[in-house]
């Protein structure tokens, strides 16, 4: 299928506008870099940016849904946010909630399933139940899965599911035998869902922080210098356009 990129106001603005999208990437996996440095380029507190960076994910949802896009994981907390100053973890924990309150119901319009990965039950009870509550009420929608990393680690999902997997081996349910790559990615947070197609990071930085580690080991990479609150439509096409232009050989010729 064939999907035309969205017409921007001027070629300037956007050059790439008389491409078009041949190959879409079904699971594209963001890392929403740089709420901080946005929110102090403007002399605000940093939650200012990931408030900002909230509104984002909504835009970047309806996107995906008119790229088509089949799976959207954003990494909304890790495991190592939690060393941040207390207030701040507390507002990215409240996040959800919000987000949920406010835009659910378009959520459910635009047929989004929500999920999560990562610690879930380590999670404060306000943003379990709300996640829980989206969750359940998505269920059903076979549209855009919209895959929140919260409270995510790779390290930990990988250690946790070695634990997994030798318990089971104790348990005769599982013989060495049967442990090849497909068992693995059976017992990761991510069980059943397609490996990302596509990576962004955004704000500049170039690294994985501790994200799909397994999960990333053919994905293509896409880094901007725009900060995820500046983050929109005509910068995540830019990302589409370029995946366009990748050879996936996945190892071989
Ligand atoms: C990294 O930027 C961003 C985060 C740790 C949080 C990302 C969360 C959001 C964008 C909002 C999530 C929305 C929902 C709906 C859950 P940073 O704070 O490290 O930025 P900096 O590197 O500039 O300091």
């Amino acid at each position: 299928m064939s999907i035309k990129i969205p017409f921007f106001r001027s070629k300037q603005e956007n050059p790439l506008q008389d491409n078009e999208l041949t190959n879409v990437p079904e699971h594209v996996a963001i890392i929403m870099d740089g709420n901080g440095r946005w929110a102090k380029k403007r002399g605000l507190p940093r939650v200012a940016g990931h408030k900002a960076g909230m509104d984002v994910v909504k835009n970047i949802v309806e996107a995906a849904i008119k790229y088509n896009v089949k799976i959207l994981t954003l990494f909304a907390f890790s495991t190592e946010n939690w060393k941040r100053p207390q207030p701040e973890v507390e507002f990215l924990l409240r996040l959800p909630k919000e987000f949920l309150h406010i835009y659910l119901p378009d959520l459910m319009k635009n047929n989004v399933r929500i999920e999560t990965i990562g610690d879930f039950d380590s999670l404060p009870p306000y943003t379990k139940e709300a996640v829980q509550y989206a969750k359940e009420k998505t269920k059903d929608n076979d549209g855009l899965l919209l895959n929140f990393a919260l409270n995510y680690g790779s390290r930990s999902e990988i250690m946790r599911a070695i634990k997994l997997i030798m318990n089971d081996l104790d348990d005769d349910k599982v013989s060495m035998d049967n442990i090849d790559e497909d068992l693995i990615s059976k017992y990761l947070y991510t069980e059943g869902l397609s490996d990302p197609d596509l990576l962004i990071r955004t704000s500049g930085e170039k690294r994985l922080s501790n994200f799909l580690l397994w999960q990333l080991a053919y994905t293509e990479f896409w880094f901007t210098d725009v900060l995820w609150p500046d983050f929109d439509e005509q910068v995540f096409s830019e990302a589409l356009l370029e995946y366009q232009k990748r050879a996936r050989r996945f190892g071989g010729i």
